[in-house]
């Protein structure tokens, strides 16, 4: 048996109390606040998002089916294209967002969309709108000079 000292034992049980509770923390907050991990879902050639055939040359919302709708987003300096879109209120939002040109972010306040959005890249992620109301979205990545300006809604009727 090798010696390990009192104090020694003690604060090895305390470490892995403490990392017990982190690992539960992250399974609760991963599962109650459906925390959804972003990933690079498709490359796009950034130059070719205007040609015909891209689903970005008319962004905005398609409907899918009742309830069900797509986004696709265009990010630029120092613009969301469309800035606002009106769905109904419980409504499942697909969201597909590229970018013309630089990094940019693209938060959905009071949601679990976060992303990071980069051009040759698509980010795509998922929500479910189940309170009326307005939902800001800003970019959180800084973009340059006029980034704090950048920003677009959805409004949940
Ligand atoms: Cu776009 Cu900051």
């Amino acid at each position: 048996m090798i010696h390990v000292d009192r104090y020694e034992q003690a604060w090895i049980r305390i470490t892995i109390l403490i990392l017990i509770a982190f690992i539960g923390a992250v399974i609760v907050a991963g599962v109650a606040s459906g925390i959804q991990v972003p990933s690079a879902y498709q490359r796009v050639d950034p130059k070719a998002l205007s040609e015909p055939g891209s689903p970005w040359a008319e962004p905005g919302l398609r409907e899918l089916a009742p309830g069900k709708y797509e986004a696709y987003i265009l990010s630029q300096i120092w613009s969301f294209v469309p800035n606002e879109m009106r769905v109904p209120v419980g409504s499942e939002v697909t969201f597909y967002v590229t970018s013309r040109d630089v990094q940019h972010g693209f938060k959905i306040v009071d949601t679990n969309i976060n992303m990071m959005v980069l051009p040759g890249q698509v980010a795509k992620l998922k929500t479910t709108f189940a309170r009326p109301g307005t939902y800001n979205i800003i970019c959180h990545e800084y973009c340059g000079t006029l980034h704090h300006t950048m920003y677009a809604q959805i409004i949940v009727e």
